[in-house]
């Protein structure tokens, strides 16, 4: 499990995360999402131990990152935005120096990589130069990374991003599988990849938290609900008087087209009144000719409990850009370094 508290990161005057606080409960995939700048990546470096936050506490499977790092990252595999692979390496080489880091025992390694590499579908590539792959088989290797040590919980920023169509379906395929025996947490822009994969979905927005639910429960909780759409044949005024019966619905829901009048009708608690509006229509005397549910999907939820803050979200970046200018140009550009590699990173920011 991971519990974050009040995690806050902060450039300069700006809130890059913003006392964010949220539980990841065991053997579940959680989809991280936000728009672009909304701190999915910075709380997912602080999580991993790259970078240390400005206040607040992150426990991973019960070890304190701040306070036992070595212990809490023994029990994370990452991968970061950019997959943290050396291009001068072949893909076997590499692995088994993430091994050594990770601290495989020695005589464990080759068959740790080697098992890697199959769950990933690249030995063929072993002896290939890093530099010289795909970039789907360099996120690959990155997976494989991640996955050395046997990690309790997984931590994917983006894994499918840059990915051709084929390339993203196996990726999925494959983390739909990793989450039968690692909690994982990836974060994503697309949303359909999250409602598909994912068994909770995370929302973030300003680095501050909106919203931590199952796909299904926030597409139920928008607010746009249930929408039914119902075109029958008769006059307006009869139509309106018979759907009135059965639900809440004005004049200005209804449009008229050649004798066919539609309705838009928002149904109340996603109750199913299908049955009784065409029962109605049927009794007014006004034959249904065309009945539909549209149900609000998760990128309805997402804009709509994110919506609004896109200008402030500019003006934010707008005056982080400067200050960070302002301030100290070299240290705000925190190379992702390869997990295990260093401790706890200084920040200086
Ligand atoms: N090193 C840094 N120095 C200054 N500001 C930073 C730094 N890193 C991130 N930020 C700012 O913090 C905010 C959050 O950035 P972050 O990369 O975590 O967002 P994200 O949700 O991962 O976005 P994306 O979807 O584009 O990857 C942004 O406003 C970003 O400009
Ligand atoms: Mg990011």
């Amino acid at each position: 499990m991971i519990e974050v508290k009040n995690l806050t990161k902060k450039y300069g005057d700006h809130y890059a995360v913003d006392h964010l606080s949220f539980q990841v409960e065991d053997g579940q995939i959680y989809g991280f999402l936000g728009p672009n700048g909304a701190g999915k990546s910075t709380t997912m470096n602080m999580m991993t131990g790259y970078l240390a936050p400005t206040a607040g506490m992150i426990k991973v499977n019960g070890f304190d990152i701040m306070e036992e790092p070595e212990a809490a990252k023994r029990t994370i595999g990452y991968l970061p935005e950019l997959p943290p692979v050396y291009p001068d390496m072949t893909v076997r080489e590499y692995l088994a120096f993430c091994a050594e880091l990770k601290r495989v025992p020695k005589k464990e390694r080759l068959s740790a990589v080697k098992e890697k590499m199959m769950e990933l579908g690249i030995e063929d590539m072993a002896n290939r130069l890093i530099r010289n792959l795909s970039k789907g088989y360099k996120q690959r290797v990155g997976f494989a990374q991640a996955l050395l040590g046997d990690p309790q919980t997984l931590i994917l920023d983006e894994p499918t991003v840059g990915l051709d169509p084929k390339q993203i379906l196996e990726i999925r395929e494959l983390i739909r599988n990793l989450g039968k025996k690692h909690t994982v947490i990836l974060s994503s822009h697309i949303l359909s990849e999250v409602s598909e994969v994912c068994d909770r979905v995370l929302i973030i927005n300003h680095g501050r938290f909106v919203a931590c639910d199952s796909p299904d429960r926030l597409e139920m909780g928008g607010k746009g609900g249930t929408t039914l759409l119902v075109a029958a044949e008769g006059k307006r005024a009869d139509v309106l008087a018979a759907l009135r019966t059965v639900v809440q619905v004005t004049d200005g829901d209804l449009t008229e087209d050649q004798g066919v009048v539609s309705a838009s009708i928002d149904v109340p608690d996603r109750q199913d009144i299908r049955g009784r509006v065409s029962a109605a229509l049927f009794a007014a005397n006004c034959p249904v000719v065309e009945m539909r549910t549209k149900k609000a999907n998760l990128e309805d939820v997402f804009l709509e409990l994110t919506e609004g803050e896109e200008q402030a979200d500019q003006d934010d970046q707008e005056q982080t850009d400067s200050e960070a200018e302002q301030e100290s140009p070299a240290s705000d550009k925190e190379e992702p370094k390869l997990h295990g590699e260093e401790e706890q990173k200084e920040d200086q920011a």
